[in-house]
């Protein structure tokens, strides 16, 4: 069974319920680095690492109705053996990567350092994973009120059995956690390259969203979703640094691609980050970060580009990101809790960006920030 079976679950109704859990571990965030800020008498922050302990957190929560608990706690069991498999060495990386292509048995046979470590890691995973589809269908079975995660709507909408939710629960833990913590951190970088749009989207986020100034004040879908500024950053972020830089797919009929004759077996390369970033499709200030072409009439969908085609940082067609609209809501929650409470600056203005690639590309050896309570 492949992820699509899953795409009801992701449906926008349902990702609309997710919206209070998406801001509600985004303002936890903002909480942590302002009281680890004080502890440690500090004002820089290696936003990468909190990113991604957020992003963990919102996937568990919001993925499975499971809290691993990272912002508050990152030696918390399942946090630690999540990130052996999800942030591991360089091979244990690399077989991750290659375990999209190769059979298990392959895999297993291959002689990495970390093989048996990972291999323990995944079957802990494996065994939580079982054990919240046990209790969730027990649960509904005895006809009580499900929860709004993603995995009791996949539950409840029937049709799947135990082991194919688990397996499915492995791939979106693996697909939607490093790529959102990936886009907040480049967020965070271009709006520190940006002081008056970083400026901008503060004046619209405070203006707009209560909860910023009142904790208490619930949040709402069509809040976070109705701020024209703030979806032109996130679009526009998205565009000049997709998470995933490239991806590859094999054809599988004879085809063309623009003329040229591909025979069924090729590898092809696609590159979200040539494609969006091309002079040929977003004119000549094409790798610029400019939120304003996301502004006014028309352009909120496709940047005043001439087709959605022209950003293919999610892709396109039968095996693109399931996940789109958690992803865009989530970014959006978690961005507007941080530039809402925070003014942020690089700790090294002038140090030349250097990015690692992985199966994320982001900044490399993470993004340390000086960062300043508004207000304060
Ligand atoms: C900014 C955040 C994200 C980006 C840029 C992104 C991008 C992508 C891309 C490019 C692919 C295709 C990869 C390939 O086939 O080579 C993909 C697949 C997928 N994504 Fe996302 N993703 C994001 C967040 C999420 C989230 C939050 C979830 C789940 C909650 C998710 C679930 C999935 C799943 C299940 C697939 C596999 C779909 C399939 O194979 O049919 N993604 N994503």
């Amino acid at each position: 069974m492949n992820s699509r079976a899953l795409m009801p679950a992701f449906a926008f109704r349902h990702i609309k319920d997710l919206y209070p859990t998406f801001w509600d571990k985004s303002v936890e965030m903002a909480d942590a680095i302002s009281q680890e800020m004080k502890t440690k008498s500090t004002s820089v922050v290696e936003i990468r690492d909190w990113a991604s302990r957020a992003t963990l957190d919102i996937i568990g929560l919001a993925g499975m109705g499971q809290d691993f608990n990272a912002i508050a706690d990152p030696t918390n069991e399942l946090n630690v053996t999540y990130r052996t498999i999800f942030k591991p060495s360089t091979a244990a990386k690399v077989m991750q990567v290659a375990s999209m292509f190769l059979p298990e048995w392959l895999l297993r046979a291959l002689p990495v350092k970390r093989n048996e470590e990972f291999k323990e890691a995944i079957r802990t995973i494996k065994r939580v994973s079982a054990d919240l589809v046990r209790s969730k269908r027990a649960k509904l079975e005895k006809g009580e009120r499900t929860d709004v995660d993603i995995l009791s709507v996949a539950i409840e909408s029937g049709g799947f059995t135990d082991d194919d939710m688990v397996n499915q629960l492995m791939t979106f833990l693996a697909a939607g956690h490093e790529t959102t913590a990936t886009s907040l951190t480049w967020a965070v970088y271009l709006l520190c390259k940006h002081p008056a749009e970083q400026k901008r989207l503060r004046e619209e986020v405070r203006a707009n969203i209560t909860a910023i100034s009142d904790p208490s004040a619930p949040i709402s879908s069509t809040e976070i979703d109705h701020l024209p500024y703030l979806n032109a950053v996130l679009n526009e972020t998205s565009r000049v640094f997709p998470p995933v830089a490239l991806t590859l797919r094999e054809a599988e009929h004879d085809t063309t691609i623009q003329g040229h004759f591909i025979p069924a077996g090729t590898t092809i390369v696609i590159c979200p980050w040539a494609i969006n970033t091309s002079n040929a499709l977003w004119g000549s200030d094409a790798k610029e970060f400019n939120p304003d072409r996301w502004m006014g009439q028309g352009r909120a969908n496709n940047g005043g580009a001439e087709s959605n085609y022209a950003v293919t940082t999610f892709l396109h067609g039968p095996r693109s990101c399931i996940g789109k609209d958690f992803a865009k809501a989530e970014f959006a929650c978690l961005l507007a809790a941080l530039v809402g409470r925070f003014e942020m600056e690089l700790e090294e203005p002038d140090k030349p960006l250097e990015i690692a690639g992985g199966i994320t590309s982001g900044p490399k050896g993470g993004l340390r920030i000086k960062m300043k309570e508004v207000g304060a």
